[in-house]
């Protein structure tokens, strides 16, 4: 029996093979060589549409979270479909506008954007900025002054909400850097509306990632809806609110809501508090391309041990970083099972860090030579990625049906150090 795959449809074995759409994985590790990362096309556009069809009807702007995977052909596939971006640099607004995405639909959301980074993105006319300080606000409104430009802004507000999520990626609590305190966001709106160079459109928030309860994003669209009426008591009207990103997807097995159950309960509670006519703008990113990759890596070695066998592949924490940053659990499976007797390992890599490892205590059956496929690993994945150790990153490739698309070829070793130089 070939192993289960908490994944998107599109990855499925057809005999005894993992297949993405129509291709093979292990062709695909022939050709491409290994480690590489595998996205299909279909499962991000079915993502993406799931949360179009939820929307239908409304006006509202679908701004794909930029930093879960920023490869230019995931962008365009998503462009393609009329998504917005929700960016965090220059670097993103630039990948947007390279892969043919719409400026005038992207929010810049993040801390810390700094002036130059303001400046391109007044001047390329993005949608929005996501506001997170009054500091900023400044800014903002000193570099529209200058550009004799007036820049959009909606105020991302930190709602004290306990997203019950992994602490190193919750961002909705008092104690994390993100948006602005709770207390401070109606002085700060007040700011914002006098300001002649500033439009403030909405108020929005983000309160964490791989949220697996609707409950918490209810209870942050009801502190901002709180704050939108006490400002139309000033004559303040906004006219969008962002709810952010953060739903989960299934790694192992999380049961997160359906996107459509999930826009509808937020949907209801904006309509039952009379903000039916908001612009409702969301910032997906894991749920789009999550489970529409994979990461493929070859088994090098087995080194059996007392107390542990390992498994040493040739993907490492420089490829994939999630289990040694997070803890997180994410899914090994065979490309091609083979019928021998499972053995319990822990599957590392070559990095020289203890905590280079990928996965703990998997039972598989296992040869040297074999292809692994690591589920769930279309987002944030290539995009964490780094050359620690002097490793090359991954090749990429996009299949649609029965085509491999190669969107980013493999580094070489010299383009690593190509920008460095010895001393005179
Ligand atoms: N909007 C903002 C302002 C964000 O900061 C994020 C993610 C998103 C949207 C998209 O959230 P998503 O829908 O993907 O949950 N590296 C971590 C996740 C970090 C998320 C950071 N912010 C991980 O691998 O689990």
């Amino acid at each position: 029996m070939s192993p289960a795959l908490p994944a998107s449809e599109e990855f499925s074995y057809r005999n005894h093979r993992l297949h993405c759409e129509d291709v093979a994985l292990d062709e695909l590790a022939t050709r491409f060589g290994t480690p590489l990362y595998v996205y299909s096309r279909h499962a991000i556009e079915a993502a993406y549409n799931a949360y179009a069809s939820a929307l239908d009807g409304r006006p509202a702007l679908i701004c794909y979270a930029v930093k879960a995977n920023s490869n230019l052909a995931v962008l365009d596939v998503l462009a393609r479909l009329g998504a917005g971006f929700d960016i965090v640099s220059g670097g993103e607004l630039a990948r947007v506008l390279a892969a043919g995405g719409d400026a005038n639909k992207v929010v810049f959301s993040g801390v810390g954007k700094s002036e130059a980074e303001i400046v391109t993105a007044l001047k390329a006319g993005i949608a929005c900025f996501n506001v997170e300080s009054n500091s900023e606000l400044d800014r903002i409104d000193a570099a529209a002054q200058k550009l004799n430009l007036r820049a959009r802004v909606s105020l991302r507000v930190n709602p004290d909400i306990d997203a019950r999520t992994h602490p190193h990626i919750s961002t909705g609590l008092k104690n994390n850097k993100f948006g602005v305190a709770y207390a401070d966001t109606l002085a700060l709106c007040r700011r914002a509306a006098a300001k002649p160079a500033i439009d403030l459109l909405g108020l929005g928030c983000h309160i964490g990632s791989q949220i697996t309860e609707i409950a918490p994003y209810i209870e942050a669209v009801d502190r901002i809806i709180d704050l939108i009426d006490a400002l139309v008591r000033e004559k303040i009207e906004l006219r969008h609110i962002d709810l952010g990103g953060g739903l989960g997807i299934r790694y192992r097995d999380e049961l997160p809501p359906l996107v459509s159950d999930l826009v509808s309960a937020l949907l209801a509670r904006l309509d039952a508090r009379g903000q039916r006519d908001k612009t409702v703008v969301v910032e997906p990113g894991r749920s789009i391309v999550g489970n529409a990759g994979v990461l493929l890596t070859r088994v090098e070695y087995l080194k059996p041990g007392d107390s542990k066998n390992f498994a040493i592949v040739d993907a490492a924490m420089n490829d994939l970083i999630r289990p040694a940053m997070y803890d997180a659990w994410m899914n090994v499976v065979p490309v091609v099972p083979r019928s021998l007797e499972r053995r319990v390992y822990d599957i590392v890599g070559p990095v020289c860090e203890s905590a280079d490892w990928l996965a703990r205590d998997r039972a598989l059956a296992l040869e040297p030579g074999d292809i692994l496929a690591i589920a769930g690993a279309g987002a944030y994945s290539m995009a964490m990625s780094s050359n620690y150790n002097a490793r090359p990153r991954p090749a990429e490739v996009m299949i649609d049906r029965t085509h491999a698309h190669c969107v980013r070829s493999r580094e070489t070793v010299e383009e690593l150090f190509a920008t460095e130089s010895c001393l005179p």
